[in-house]
C-alpha cells in the first residue's frame, strides 16, 4: 500500500545540521528562531516537524539547546495544520508522566501530535545526571516495556501492569481519545532490536538517510515481520541540496563538506560521549568525510538539480517511504527553495 507523500522539517533544536561554523548560518537554537521556522514551514506546505530531544547540546554543552516537549506544546498552540512530532528517550521520563504530557499536547494540537521513540546514544546526557544508561539492547528492552505502557495510557485504558521495570496500578488518564484513539507513535533506530520494536509497537518507522537500495532492503526486512499497528509506514531522514543543475548542487555539497571539516573537534568530543553500539552512529561516523547533515544527511542522495531531487524522492516513495524528514543549510533559505522548486515537481 502506498501512502501519499508527506514532507517534514527537523526543527533547529541545536543549531545547524551540516556545519557549525557557517558564516551564512550561525548556530541558533533559540525558541524565537524555531517558532518562526515552523510557522513558515507550515505556511509553505510542509506536513510535519520533528523536534529532536537532547537535554544539553549533544555536540558542545556551551551551545544552546531547545527543549523538545515544552517547545512542542507551544508549537501546538501556534500552528493549525502541521503534525508535531516530539522525540522521547524512555530513560528520561516515567511512562505515566510522559503519556499525560503527550495527551495534553494532543489536545492543544487538536489531534496533530506524535512522539518519536529514540533509544539514546549520548551517554553523558544520562550519566552526568546520575541516571542509569544500560547497554544498547537493554535500553531497547526497557523502551519496549515503556512504550507499551505509554500506548495503553494514551488510549485512555485503565492500566495495571507489572514488568521488570515498571509497576503501574489502576492508572487511567483523562482526557483521552477526543480526536483519534491515540497520538501517533514513530520510532527512530536501525539496529535489530530497533526494527523488532518498530514492527511491534510503532505506526511509522524512521530510517536514517542512505541510498535507495539500502533503504529498500531495510523496508523489506521490517515489512516481513508481523506488525501490531499494520500497515506500518516508513519515514526517511535526509539533507537536501537542490540547485538549477547537478553541478551547482555538487559544488554546494563540497562547500558544506569543507565547512564541516572545521567541526572535527566537535565530532571527536561527540564520539567520546557516544555509545559505540549505536548502529546509526557507526554508519554516520564512517561516512562523515563524504556526507553532511545528521541521521544520514546527504547519504540519501537528495543532492542535485531540482529534477534530480524530485526523481529521487519519487523513487524512494515507490520503495515505500511516505514521509521525508528534511534538513537544509542555511535552513530557512533552502527550505523556501525546496518549497518553490521541488514540492511542485513531486506533488
Ligand atoms: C529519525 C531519527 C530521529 C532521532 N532523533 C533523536 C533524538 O531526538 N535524540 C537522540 O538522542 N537520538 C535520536 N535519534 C537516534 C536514536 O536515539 C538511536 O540511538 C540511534 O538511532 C541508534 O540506535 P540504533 O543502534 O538502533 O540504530 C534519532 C534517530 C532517528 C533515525
Amino acid at each position: 500500500m502506498t501512502h501519499p507523500l508527506r514532507f517534514g522539517i527537523w526543527a533547529a533544536v541545536h543549531g545547524s545540521r551540516a556545519a557549525h561554523h557557517d558564516p551564512d548560518e550561525p548556530d541558533d537554537a533559540s525558541w524565537d528562531r524555531n517558532r518562526a521556522l515552523v510557522l513558515e514551514a507550515e505556511a509553505l506546505g510542509f506536513d510535519a516537524v520533528l523536534v529532536a530531544q537532547h537535554t544539553a547540546n549533544p555536540y558542545d554543552d556551551e551551545r544552546d539547546q531547545l527543549e523538545a516537549w515544552t517547545a512542542c506544546a507551544a508549537l501546538a498552540a501556534l500552528t493549525r495544520r502541521i503534525e508535531i512530532i516530539a522525540a522521547i528517550k524512555p530513560g528520561l521520563y516515567h511512562p505515566v508522566v510522559l503519556a499525560k504530557m503527550a495527551l495534553q499536547i494532543e489536545h492543544i494540537a487538536r489531534g496533530r501530535f506524535a512522539l518519536n521513540l529514540v533509544n539514546a546514544w549520548n551517554r553523558a546526557e544520562f550519566e552526568r545526571a546520575g541516571l542509569p544508561f544500560p547497554a544498547h539492547d537493554d535500553r531497547y528492552a526497557y523502551g519496549a516495556e515503556w512504550i507499551g505502557l505509554v500506548d495503553r495510557l494514551m488510549r485512555g485504558e485503565r492500566v495495571t501492569q507489572t514488568g521488570p521495570h515498571f509497576q503501574v496500578t489502576d492508572y487511567q488518564l483523562r482526557p483521552a481519545g477526543s480526536f483519534r484513539p491515540r497520538p501517533t507513535i514513530y520510532l527512530g533506530g536501525e539496529s535489530e532490536p530497533a526494527r523488532a520494536l518498530a514492527a511491534e509497537q510503532a505506526d511509522v518507522w524512521f530510517i536514517n538517510g542512505q541510498p535507495l537500495d539500502d533503504v529498500a532492503a531495510l523496508i523489506a526486512d521490517v515489512a516481513g515481520r508481523p506488525a501490531a499497528n499494520a500497515p506500518l509506514r516508513y519515514g526517511l531522514s535526509a539533507f537536501v541540496i537542490a540547485r538549477e543543475t547537478d553541478a551547482a548542487a555538487k559544488d554546494e555539497h563540497a562547500r558544506l563538506l569543507a565547512l564541516a571539516d572545521r567541526d572535527a573537534g566537535l565530532r571527536a568530543d561527540t564520539r567520546a560521549r557516544t555509545d559505540a553500539a549505536s548502529v546509526m552512529f557507526a554508519k554516520t561516523d564512517a561516512a562523515a568525510s563524504r556526507h553532511v547533515g545528521t541521521n544520514g544527511g546527504t547519504a540519501a542522495g537528495l543532492v542535485g538539480s531540482y529534477d534530480t531531487v524530485a526523481a529521487r524522492i519519487r523513487a524512494f516513495h515507490a520503495a515505500g517511504i511516505e514521509l521525508f524528514m528534511l534538513q537544509f543549510q542555511p535552513f530557512e533559505a533552502e527550505m523556501r527553495r525546496f518549497a518553490e522548486q521541488v514540492l511542485p515537481r513531486v506533488r
